[in-house]
């Protein structure tokens, strides 16, 4: 078999250009740690020609300087997938090697085994096209098998390879290679694994790698090469799916006309084709398919293209574009798998973006219906997934996307969600499908409204929502704030931690999932209050700010107004007037706020009450000067 040219080592453009219309295989290997998968890749690598990193990084380097349009799409191609994480800002551990035979390129990653590597597995697998999995003949499927096997059922890989190795170690037994195979399959059938070729080999000696060898003649399948480059790639495959373009940008190709560029996900498009914008439902017909080269007849799957319309429909950043036939679907409910990546926790109510294609909207988990054991596929209850967990949940959007289930399509029914603050990402998951709750309960309309119950109490609703460690004061000033509106005539509500907690909030402790769940409720509260014309006190720690975020975002923003009762730890574990700072030192109260549990002062509160340097008479006289400055109170 002949291999790559040293055009290679010469020019990597030239060679590139040369081979770009061969097909790339992009496939990963997994296994245990001593399953030979180094020595695989090794091998591969030998046997053909290899792209050394640094000349990866050098085409990598020139793809971010073309950008990743029209011209210069061989490239971005080549890189897409490392550039997609990159975008994404995950930090991956996966080896990504690059290497090229006359039939085909190929990018393996090589994706460490163990345990608290999920994600690295989620993320390296998730563009492949196909998998090898590396199975120690000597010691058949392990718990590593089947912990890879569920993650690539998972992320839906369509062509799994077992690479049964080391078979020089069970003299070359054609009974040790069925009884493995046969026991796989026995596995993969729970899963769903459809297409499994099995191929015994040696990555040391280099049996059934790239040439059959003479040692195991009872073996007529193909060679590992030999499947690597005829396996049917996804390019492939997604031609024949439903076109799907997610919208990256609206542009202006010239001054004529408006055009929607993006890469198409699926499917082919032409001019002439009638379209379906989703989530707007609105239609129209292509009438040009625009690229940096020229006008192109038919787009396919993979390409980078501004696509323009016979109207001048509205379409946005994030929208997509099929065809009329088999549209994307719409909704803001899904049931939903899940793969945690970060340190902190996944917590239930707690609001994060989520990126779908090329939408981002807000999404919280609204419930964890249960985490999968990845080792042995146990289900079991949990309250918020912790890193590298794996649950399936209930996922609500605050407006409704376009998607597709993942099983049918990777890129429009894949996400990640990333944290408000730091925006690292912090998850990844798959929609399974819509729930159809939120389509079937519409809002009843009510004629009086928010503006006539406050008219007629004479004032502006509010929100005045105090956050501060505990014994910091937050009741002490809030108490003397309400008792001054209230002698105002205004019309008023406090909540209280430890009053809410013994009703409303009853059956939740202190947990980060029970705190983040205590706000979401009070802050939903605090909105129907705040509908009813009411100025609503809060005296909570709330001691995050995803969640006071959370409760600001559901009134007007004018309407929210953050009080930051800042007391020094020491001081308020001085005063300790519950003696709960006292308990918590002697470790008989856990997930204390400020001895084991964690507040995130406000960055920009509306006003910062500093107790040190104040009364609590002056802080609510403070406050009351705000409301009036803010024109809630004459
Ligand atoms: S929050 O963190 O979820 O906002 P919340 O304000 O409702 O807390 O309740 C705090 C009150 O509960 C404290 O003032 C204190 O009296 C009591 N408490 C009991 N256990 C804890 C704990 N582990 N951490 C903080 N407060 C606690």
């Amino acid at each position: 078999m002949a291999h790559s040219s040293d055009l290679i080592g010469a020019d990597i453009e030239q060679y590139l250009k040369a081979h770009e219309h061969k097909g790339l295989l992009r496939f990963i290997t997994c296994g245990s740690v001593d399953d030979g998968k180094s020595t695989l890749i090794g091998r591969l690598l030998f046997e053909s020609k290899l792209l050394f990193e640094d000349q990866l990084a050098a085409i990598e380097a020139d793809s971010k300087k073309y950008g990743t349009q029209g011209g210069e799409m061989d490239f971005a191609l080549l890189v897409d997938g490392l550039a997609a994480e990159r975008e994404q800002g995950i930090t991956i551990d996966v080896a990504y090697r690059f290497f090229s035979t006359d039939k085909r390129k190929f990018i393996v990653a090589d994706t460490p085994g163990h345990e608290q590597y999920t994600r690295n597995m989620v993320t390296g697998a998730s563009n492949a096209d196909a998998a090898i999995l590396m199975v120690d003949a000597r010691h058949g499927i392990l718990t590593q098998t089947r912990r890879h096997s569920f993650l690539m059922s998972l992320i839906g890989m369509r062509q799994v390879v077992v690479a049964i190795n080391k078979m020089d170690l069970v003299d070359y037994s054609k009974e040790r290679f069925e009884e493995i195979a046969e026991a796989y399959r026995t596995f993969a059938k729970q899963l769903g694994l459809e297409s499994i070729t099995f191929i015994p080999m040696s990555a040391l000696k280099g049996d059934n790698v790239i040439e059959h060898g003479h040692h195991m003649p009872w073996y007529h399948g193909p060679t590992l090469m030999a499947y690597l480059e005829t396996v049917e790639v996804d390019d492939e495959r997604l031609q024949r799916d439903p076109f799907r373009l997610p919208v990256q940008w609206v542009n202006r190709p010239n001054l004529d006309f408006r055009g929607f560029t993006g890469m198409v996900t699926s499917g082919t498009v032409k001019p002439g084709d009638a379209i379906r914008v989703q989530p707007s439902g609105k239609t129209s017909t292509v009438s040009r398919i625009y690229t940096f080269d020229g006008d192109l007849d038919q787009a396919v799957a993979g390409q980078s293209i501004t696509l323009l319309l016979d109207d001048e429909i509205d379409i946005s950043r994030g929208d997509v574009i099929s065809g009329v036939e088999q549209p994307a679907e719409i909704a803001d409910q899904f049931e939903t798998t899940l793969v945690w990546m970060h340190e902190q926790p996944l917590l239930p109510g707690r609001p994060y973006l989520m990126k779908l294609a090329t939408q981002t909207v807000t999404a919280t988990v609204s419930e964890i219906k249960y985490q999968v054991n990845v080792n042995t596929l146990e289900h079991a209850a949990a309250k918020q997934l912790d890193l590298n967990d794996i649950g399936v949940g209930t996922l609500s959007l605050n407006r409704p996307v376009a998607f597709d289930p993942y099983r049918e399509s990777q890129d429009t029914g894949g996400f990640i969600l990333i944290d408000r603050m730091t925006h690292n990402t912090v998850g990844a998951g798959m929609l399974h499908f819509a729930l159809r709750r939120s389509q079937n309960i519409h809002r009843q309309h009510v004629d009086i409204d928010k503006q006539a119950r406050s008219l007629s109490k004479a004032q502006q609703p509010a929100v005045l929502w105090f956050t501060g460690l505990s014994g910091a004061g937050k009741s002490t000033i809030a108490n003397l704030v309400e008792k001054k509106l209230h002698a105002a005539g205004q019309h008023t509500y406090l909540l209280d931690g430890d009053n809410v907690r013994h009703g409303l909030n009853r059956d939740l402790g202190f947990t980060d999932a029970d705190r983040v769940e205590n706000i979401r409720r009070v802050g939903e509260v605090a909105k129907l209050m705040v509908d009813a014309g009411l100025i609503v006190l809060t005296a909570f720690i709330s001691p995050f700010r995803s969640e006071r975020d959370l409760a600001r975002n559901l009134v007007e923003e004018h309407e929210f107004i953050e009080i930051f009762v800042d007391t020094p730890l020491e001081v308020a574990e001085e005063r300790d007037t519950k003696g709960l700072y006292r308990k918590a030192r002697r470790g008989e109260l856990k997930n204390f706020t400020g001895i084991d549990s964690a507040y995130e002062a406000p960055m920009a509160p509306d006003l910062h009450i500093r107790t040190i340097d104040m009364s609590s008479e002056d802080a609510a006289d403070a406050i009351i000067a705000l409301l009036r400055e803010r024109q809630i109170v004459a």
